[in-house]
């Protein structure tokens, strides 16, 4: 093989370098082998593979069902297609707040049985035992502050966190303090932009905004929000870059149409 056949993989210190070069972390979530390898192709940095996958593949109406076997299920099937982009995987709620021990050897299984380069868990001190033990198994960790889906009944909804004062300060201390643990790197979603803008200036390691204004270090969105295929209402902060449920649609009225009248398959299309 050519040294021009080699893809170079984006790995921790690469994001740390782009942080140091100013140079933008683009982040998508993934879910599948197939649409793994477009996102790979098309020159993504990093992709998580989110406890979305809760609502946007299995339907429930919050990520708090997803079980760890789930999360492994469906990463194993990106990591087997990614070549070049770093793969993150969330740990599911109840699979790392309460015991440590738990925790790590939960994430020690995504680890292993995925293939993947990190896992991402959402909180801050209350959990600083967790993100102890798993780092010191030598697992990055991407942290994950602002709105934290896992918490919906613990907020009462999906708005936007740390508008007050008090709370504002909160998760800028817990950004820190992820940073002093050794995270590599967090995901700060739903938060005022300056806020967003501080947390991004003071810290070392880069931040992933999500509904958390253009200056963070990087950015992430949920695929079929950006590409048109959830039909849920979407936040403002989601851009929509294309309108897929209507080509699939499209498409697939015209193969049943097709179907149904004998158009297909065609003598060309048969042996
Ligand atoms: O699960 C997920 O997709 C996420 C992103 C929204 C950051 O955590």
């Amino acid at each position: 093989m050519s040294d021009s056949n080699i893809v170079k993989k984006v790995t921790t210190q690469t994001f740390q370098q782009m942080k140091q070069n100013g140079e933008k972390i683009s982040m998508i979530t993934c879910y599948d082998y197939s649409t793994a390898k477009i996102f790979d192709a098309a020159g993504i940095d990093a992709i998580l593979v989110g406890d979305s996958l809760g609502n946007v593949m299995m339907g429930y109406p919050t990520t708090l069902p997803v079980t760890v076997d789930n999360m492994i299920t469906y990463a194993a099937s990106v990591v087997r297609a990614v070549k070049r982009a770093f793969v993150v995987v969330d740990m599911p709620f109840g699979s790392y707040q309460g015991d440590p021990k738990l925790a790590v050897s939960n994430a020690v299984r995504i680890m292993k049985e995925t293939g993947c380069q990190a896992v991402k868990i959402e909180g801050g001190q209350e959990i600083e035992e967790s993100f102890k033990a798993i780092l010191s198994a030598g697992i990055p960790i991407m942290g994950h502050l602002g709105l934290t889906p896992q918490s919906v009944n613990k907020f009462g909804g999906y708005g936007l966190r740390a508008k007050a004062n008090e709370e504002a300060q909160t998760l800028f201390q817990n950004a820190q303090l992820l940073q002093d643990y050794g995270c590599f790197s967090v995901v700060l979603e739903k938060i005022p932009a300056h806020l967003a803008t501080e947390v991004s200036k003071t810290l070392t390691i880069p931040t992933i905004g999500i509904g958390a204004g253009n200056a963070c270090d990087g950015q992430v969105l949920v695929y079929q929000d950006m590409l048109g295929i959830s039909d849920m209402v979407l936040p403002k902060f989601v851009r929509k870059y294309a309108d897929l449920s209507s080509v699939i649609k499209n498409a697939v009225s015209n193969y049943v149409s097709d179907v149904k009248s004998g158009a297909f398959p065609s003598a060309e299309e048969s042996y």
